[in-house]
């Protein structure tokens, strides 16, 4: 049996250090074989300190993917290479974007993407709402409203394909596979303060292209179980669309971080 804690959202950059220290030991001192960790660790300048920093505290791997805070105040490309280092030579650290899937027993193995909030649900040509994204992160700055639309659905469609290639192989092997991403795959996965996000949020909390993928794995091997845990909306729910699949959405809030839930892997 693995125990595996699943943390998301930890903004590790709000924290003053004696409450990063707190939340650092207090992982430490849960009884577990590794941590999944579904995005927005940190923000760019300051997150390859905190990766080595949980991975030099925790001594168990760390099974992450990597969300949109991640990037501000850098760039996806340059982040995505540094992390990509990062993990090449410190082994406890394991970004799963990179990797086919990961055994965790005969039965059960773990797979994850970043994702992206693609903006194809909701509307948002009309949305008012502002992301820091599109301020802060290189990629998505300097862009009119359309343009940037345009490079936010390559970036779910990327997250998708990448999925399209590793997902069916990993789910023709095993019985369960466990997928890590950030940004919630359906709008019923998508809780904010309770309740489920309207048209003006939806096309920066979801990653259609992504949910797709997922209901077409899910129909294809109609005998095995697919679990996704994700984050970003902060709003905490589950969400199960086909009988074999099933999404978890973690809740976070910003300098309070938490362990989302513990699981067994047999
Ligand atoms: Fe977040
Ligand atoms: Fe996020």
């Amino acid at each position: 049996m693995m125990r595996l804690a699943w943390l998301t959202d930890l903004h590790l950059n709000f924290l003053e250090p004696p409450a990063l220290a707190r939340f650092v030991d207090q992982v430490a001192s849960l009884s577990i074989d590794g941590v999944l960790l579904t995005g927005d660790i940190s923000e760019a300048p300051d997150l390859r300190r905190y990766l080595q920093l949980l991975a030099a505290a925790w001594q168990i791997p760390i099974y992450f993917v990597l969300g949109n805070h991640d990037f501000y105040f850098g760039s996806i490309a340059t982040v995505r290479q540094q992390v990509h280092e990062l993990c090449a030579a410190d082994p406890r650290l394991i970004w799963l974007t990179d990797r086919n899937a990961i055994p965790l027993s005969a039965r059960t193995a773990l797979l994850g993407h970043d994702g992206w909030a693609d903006a194809r649900l909701g509307d948002y040509e009309r949305s008012y709402v502002q992301m820091n994204d599109h301020r802060l992160i290189a990629e998505l700055s300097g862009h009119d409203k359309r343009s940037r639309w345009t490079i936010l659905k390559q970036l779910g469609d990327e997250a998708a394909h990448s999925l399209v290639e590793r997902l069916p192989p990993a789910l023709e092997q095993f019985d369960q596979v466990h997928i890590l991403t950030h940004v919630p795959p359906f709008h019923e996965s998508c809780w904010y303060d309770g309740r489920l996000s309207d048209d003006q949020w939806l096309p920066h909390f979801i990653c259609q292209a992504m949910g797709d993928v997922l209901l077409a794995a899910a129909a294809r091997f109609p005998h095995r179980r697919l679990t996704v845990l994700c984050g970003h909306t902060h709003g905490r729910g589950a969400f199960r669309p086909r009988d074999n699949l099933l999404v978890f959405t973690g809740g976070a809030e910003y300098g309070r971080p938490e362990v989302q839930h513990l699981w067994e892997i047999a």
